[in-house]
């Protein structure tokens, strides 16, 4: 079974659930369930799309080429991702990396809010239209990414996806400045959660 790394009991218990998934047809043409990797105290969730064939392969979230450069930008801000949790809107992939339809979203919610609710991040990173439209009811992600929005205990940043950076060269610095601001945002909401 996909187990995700350094991860509390209630984690392991939703990828499993995860694991005997059938909610939706996405359980049909699945090689493995991807539930997310990351310790149970993260600070910091990350949010993408859906796994791609590597990570169908593997079980992993984001071990193809957008997770090496996750795992770039990530570095660029003296961050690793054994101290963040990473996972996906959908936790199976779609055939052709194609984006979730809203009933695939719909069936997996109940699992990002779970595994919301015993993360309890500070900070919420959504990477893509399809994790961003889970949090922001408006606006495009050309006119929001970057700017973070605060809620009760928890704020969201949404971000391009990765991908996007890799198909667009242009967008390369974009996600390398948004992603430059979150030591910053990160400092600020641990001091807020400290007073
Ligand atoms: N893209 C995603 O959105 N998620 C992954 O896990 C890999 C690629």
């Amino acid at each position: 079974m996909t187990t995700p790394t350094g991860s509390s009991a209630e984690l392991q218990a939703i990828a499993a659930e995860i694991e005997a998934c059938r909610r939706c047809e996405l359980h049909k043409g699945r090689l493995n369930v991807v539930p997310g990797a990351g310790p149970a105290e993260a600070d910091i969730l990350f949010i993408g799309e859906g796994p791609g064939a590597q990570e169908d392969e593997a079980g992993l979230p984001f071990v193809g080429r957008s997770g090496q450069l996750l795992d770039e930008l990530l570095q660029g801000i003296g961050l690793h991702r054994d101290v963040v949790f990473i996972t996906n809107v959908i936790k199976c992939r779609p055939p052709g990396n194609r984006a979730p339809h809203v009933d695939e979203v719909r069936a997996c919610r109940g699992y990002l809010n779970r595994q919301l609710a015993v993360i309890r991040p500070l900070l919420v990173v959504t990477l893509g239209r399809s994790a961003m439209e889970l949090f922001v009811s408006r606006g495009r992600i050309s006119e929001i990414h970057g700017q973070p929005r605060y809620g009760d205990g928890m704020a969201t940043l949404p971000l391009y996806h990765p991908a996007a950076a890799l198909y667009r060269r242009s967008l390369q610095s974009v996600v390398r400045e948004d992603f430059d601001r979150i030591p910053e945002l990160l400092a600020e909401l641990r001091q807020r959660a400290s007073t």
